[in-house]
C-alpha cells in the first residue's frame, strides 16, 4: 500500500465538493505538484477550461504529453448504402467467411450440427448462442501467450443469452408440456416442469467459447480438435475473488448450498461486452444476469435487506402470487426440486439458512469473469473488486509501466453509471503471459469509482468506499462493510451522486492518445424526459443514442478528474437538423451505438449498432470513424421538444465528422445485432460477430414449424439450412490490404 495514489484518500472522501475544490485538492497532492513542477502536467491541464489562469503559458500549453501515434486521415472505402437485406453487405473489394456459428462442434466427439434442434448432447462441446464480445490471444511455438501474430490463436467469444433458445429444440421450448411455443426473451413461463435436456442445452448456450483458430491462405478457420478448445458455461465452477481485507465478508454474501464457504460459485450468464487485460487474459462481463431467477408460489420470503438489494438490481423479491402466475425467468428451476443444478435458479429462502438454499445465488453474478484462454485447466475467477452491476465491457486504459492500471466499465441499463477500477498494483510488463496469477495481483485490490459528468465539460471520479460519508451514512440502504459496497455497487453509486446515463454500452480506448469512448445506446421518454436532460445526456428521449468520450487529467489512470465531450450523436438522416445534431447522411446514419472498438493497426474507431428505432430503413451495422480528440469541437446548445414544451441544453460536441470521417462499412442480416470485433495485428483481417439474426421470428403455435425472419448464414453458404444462427465472420480485403484505410 505504498504507492502514490493513497495520497488521494482524503480527496476522494469529499464526495460533495464542487469541482474546483476537488481539483485544488488534487493539485495539492505531492505527486501532482512534482508533475507540474516538472512541466509534465501543464499542457494537459491547459486543456481544462477551469484551469486557465493557473499559470500555464502558451509555450507549455503547446507541448503535448499525448503519446505520438498514427491517426488515420481518411476512410478508403465506399459506404454501404442503407438496406435491410437478409445478408451481410460489405463495401466493394471486401469479402467475408463464417468462422463459426451457434451449435458448431468444438470437439469431434459430438456430431456435426443439424440446425433442426435434434441434438441429443447437452451443448457443452458446441459453440454457444448469441455471439457477443470477443478477443484474440496468439500462441507462440511453446504454447504460450504472445502479442505477435503467429497465425495461431485462441479466439474467445462471449455468448450473451438464449433469447432465441426456441431454435435449439425440435419444436421450440417446452413449458408445462406445451411444445412449439415461442416466447419473447424472458417473456414468461408457468411453473410446470421443463425437460432436463432442454434446460441443460439452454444453460450451456451461455458463457464463453474458446477455440483455436488458424490463419490459412490469408483467411482464418477454427479447429475442432485443439487442446485449447473449451467451453465456459452457465455451470462452470468459478472462484470468488476480492480484496484480501474483505474476503471473508465478501464470501458471506456468496454462501449457498453449493459452497457453504462462499469461496466458489457456478457459471457465468449473459456475457455481453468483454475486456482484454494487459497481461493477456480475457474478461467476460456479466450483463443482464438479473433475469434468470424465480421465487415459486408458496416459497419463503427473503429478508428486508436482501429485498432492498434485489430491488435495485431487478431480481425477484417475492414469491409468485399463484400456481399459474408466470415467472420472468427461463423456467430452469422447474426441472427438479432436488437437483441443485436446477434448484439454484429458485432464490427463495427454502432452507433454514442461506447455506441450505440458493437465496444468495444472485449475489454470485454481476461481475467481470477472468479467463486465461491459454490455460484451459485454470478455473475462471470472478473479480468482485471491480464491482457488481450489469457489466458491459471492461476496457483497459493504456498501460504505463510503474503506474496503476485503469479499467473502464459501463452498467447497461437506462439511468445507470460509468465506472472505473484503478489497480493498487502498478503495471509491470514482466507480468505479460502470467495468466490468472497476474489477475490476482491486479484485479483483487484497487479502487472503484463512479463517474460524474459536470455541466462545464469536466467530470469527476467518485470513490465507492465504505469510509465515504455519503455511503457510510446513506439513508437508502445500510452498508455493513466494504464487501457490501462491492456487492451493491449500484446503490453505492446512487449514494455518491454519479450521473445517470442513457444506457452505457461498450467502452473503448483510443490507442493513439488514451482517450476513453463510451456508447450510450439510447434513452426513452421515461428515463430522459425533457426535464431530465443534462449536459452529458442532452437529448430528451434520445431514441438513437450517442457516444461520449473523455480525457483523464494528465492522461493518468488514477486521475480523479477528466474532460469530456460528445463524439457523435445517432439519428436517421431523415430526422430534423435539431435532432440530427451530428448531420448524419444516408452514408453514415446510425442509431443505438453499442459495440465500440479501436483498431491498433489503423486507429479507426469502429462503431456497432443494436438498434430497433431506424431498422425499417437500415439494418444493424458497423461503421468506421476517424476519432479526433476531446475538445476538438466546442460548446453547443441542443433543443429538445416535447409537445409544446422546448428545452435548451448546453453541451460540448467534438468537431463534425462528416462523410470524410464516418462511413457505413457493413450491414447485417434481418433481425440481427452487430456486436463484437477484433483484428489480426496486421489489420488485414477483422473478426465481427453477427448476433441473433432472425430475432423477430414470429411466435408459432403448438407443433407448428418455424418461419424464420432470417435464413442467414445458410443463405450465405454456411452450414445446413433451417434456422438462423449467430456467427463470427472474418472480413478481408480481396487485394490482401489493410481493412478500412
Ligand atoms: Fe448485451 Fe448491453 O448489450
Ligand atoms: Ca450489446
Ligand atoms: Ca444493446
Ligand atoms: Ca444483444
Amino acid at each position: 500500500m505504498s504507492n502514490h495514489h493513497d495520497d488521494d484518500v482524503i480527496t476522494n472522501l469529499s464526495q460533495h465538493d464542487d469541482f474546483n475544490t476537488v481539483l485544488s485538492k488534487s493539485l495539492s497532492n505531492p505527486l501532482r505538484r512534482d508533475l507540474i513542477k516538472g512541466g509534465l502536467g501543464l499542457s494537459a491541464l491547459a486543456a481544462f477550461p477551469m484551469l486557465q489562469g493557473c499559470g500555464s503559458d502558451s509555450a507549455a500549453a503547446a507541448a503535448s504529453t499525448t503519446p505520438a501515434g498514427t491517426t488515420p486521415t481518411r476512410l478508403a472505402f465506399a459506404a454501404v448504402p442503407k438496406n435491410i437485406n437478409d445478408m451481410v453487405t460489405l463495401p466493394p473489394g471486401y469479402t467475408f467467411s463464417v468462422l463459426h456459428a451457434t451449435g458448431d462442434r468444438i470437439s469431434a466427439s459430438v456430431p456435426v450440427y443439424s440446425n433442426t434442434g435434434a441434438e441429443a448432447d447437452d451443448w457443452s462441446l458446441r459453440v454457444g448462442d448469441h455471439h457477443d464480445g470477443m478477443d484474440i490471444f496468439f500462441i507462440d511455438n511453446a504454447g504460450r501467450y504472445t502479442e505477435t501474430d503467429t497465425g495461431r490463436a485462441v479466439l474467445a467469444v462471449n455468448h450473451e443469452s438464449s433469447a432465441d433458445a426456441h431454435f435449439f429444440h425440435p419444436k421450440g421450448q417446452t413449458s408445462g408440456g406445451v411444445t412449439g411455443q415461442k416466447f419473447s426473451q424472458f417473456g414468461g413461463w408457468d411453473q410446470k416442469a421443463r425437460p432436463e435436456l432442454e434446460v441443460l442445452k439452454e444453460i450451456n448456450h451461455h458463457g464463453v467459447s474458446l477455440v483455436e483458430v488458424n490463419k490459412v491462405n490469408g483467411g482464418w478457420v477454427y479447429s475442432t480438435n485443439s487442446t485449447f478448445n473449451r467451453r465456459v458455461t452457465g455451470q462452470t465452477v468459478m472462484n470468488i475473488t476480492g480484496p484480501a481485507a474483505h474476503l471473508n465478508d465478501l464470501r458471506s454474501f456468496m454462501v449457498t448450498a453449493f459452497d457453504t464457504t462462499g469461496a466458489t460459485s457456478r457459471g457465468t450468464l449473459n456475457n455481453c461486452g468483454h475486456g482484454k487485460t494487459p497481461w493477456g487474459t480475457y474478461l467476460a462481463c456479466e450483463e443482464n444476469w438479473a433475469a434468470y431467477w424465480t421465487m415459486p408460489f408458496g416459497s419463503n420470503a427473503v429478508d428486508a435487506k436482501t429485498i432492498a438489494s434485489r430491488t435495485r438490481y431487478g431480481v425477484p423479491t417475492a414469491p409468485l402470487t399463484s400456481n399459474t402466475a408466470q415467472t420472468g425467468s427461463q423456467g430452469w428451476s422447474s426441472v427438479s426440486t432436488t437437483d441443485n443444478r436446477f434448484t439454484r435458479f429458485n432464490i427463495s429462502a427454502v432452507g433454514a439458512t442461506a447455506a441450505a438454499d440458493f437465496r444468495n445465488e444472485p449475489n454470485t453474478f454481476g461481475y467481470n469473469v477472468e479467463i486465461d484462454p491459454l490455460r484451459p485447466n485454470d478455473r475462471p475467477a470472478k473479480r468482485v473488486a471491480m464491482g457488481r452491476f450489469a457489466h458491459e465491457a471492461a476496457v483497459a486504459g493504456l498501460p504505463k509501466a510503474g503506474q496503476p492500471l485503469a479499467f473502464y466499465m459501463g452498467c447497461d441499463s437506462r439511468r445507470e453509471y460509468i465506472y472505473k477500477f484503478v489497480t493498487t498494483a502498478t503495471w509491470s510488463p514482466a507480468d505479460v503471459g502470467t495468466g490468472l496469477a497476474a489477475g490476482n495481483k491486479y484485479l483483487n485490490e484497487g479502487r472503484l469509482y463512479a463517474a460524474k459528468f459536470n455541466p462545464d465539460g469536466t467530470g469527476q471520479w467518485l470513490l465507492l468506499d465504505i469510509n465515504v460519508p455519503a455511503i457510510r451514512n446513506f439513508a437508502g440502504y445500510t452498508f455493513a462493510n466494504q464487501a457490501d459496497v462491492l456487492v451493491n455497487t449500484r446503490i453505492a453509486a446512487d449514494a455518491v451522486g454519479a450521473t445517470p446515463m442513457d444506457r452505457p454500452e461498450w467502452g473503448a480506448v483510443n490507442p493513439m492518445n488514451g482517450e476513453i469512448y463510451f456508447c450510450l445506446t439510447n434513452g426513452n421518454a421515461a428515463n430522459r424526459s425533457i426535464n431530465q436532460v443534462d449536459a452529458a445526456n442532452p437529448r430528451a428521449t434520445n431514441a438513437n443514442g450517442h457516444i461520449i468520450r473523455f480525457k483523464e487529467l494528465d492522461d493518468r489512470s488514477d486521475a480523479l478528474v477528466f474532460q469530456w465531450d460528445l463524439f457523435v450523436l445517432g439519428a436517421s438522416d431523415r430526422a430534423s437538423s435539431a435532432f440530427n445534431v451530428s448531420g448524419l447522411t444516408p452514408n453514415n446514419s446510425f442509431s443505438s451505438p453499442d459495440g465500440l472498438w479501436f483498431s491498433k493497426a489503423t486507429g479507426i474507431c469502429w462503431i456497432q449498432t443494436d438498434d430497433g428505432a431506424i431498422t425499417g430503413e437500415v439494418a444493424n451495422q458497423l461503421l468506421a470513424a476517424i476519432p479526433g480528440r476531446v475538445g476538438d469541437g466546442g460548446a453547443r446548445t441542443i433543443t429538445s421538444t416535447s409537445g409544446t414544451t422546448t428545452k435548451d441544453q448546453q453541451t460540448f460536441i467534438g468537431q463534425a465528422l462528416g462523410e470524410a470521417r464516418l462511413l457505413r462499412f457493413l450491414t447485417g442480416p434481418k433481425g440481427c445485432e452487430i456486436t463484437g470485433i477484433t483484428e489480426s495485428p496486421d489489420g488485414k483481417a477483422i473478426f465481427v460477430n453477427v448476433q441473433h439474426p432472425g430475432e423477430d421470428t414470429p411466435a408459432i403455435g403448438t407443433n407448428a414449424n418455424f418461419t424464420p425472419q432470417s435464413l442467414w448464414p445458410a443463405n450465405a453458404g454456411y452450414g445446413p439450412a433451417g434456422r438462423p444462427r449467430s456467427a463470427t465472420i472474418v472480413i478481408t480485403k480481396q487485394d490482401g490490404g489493410v481493412i478500412g484505410s
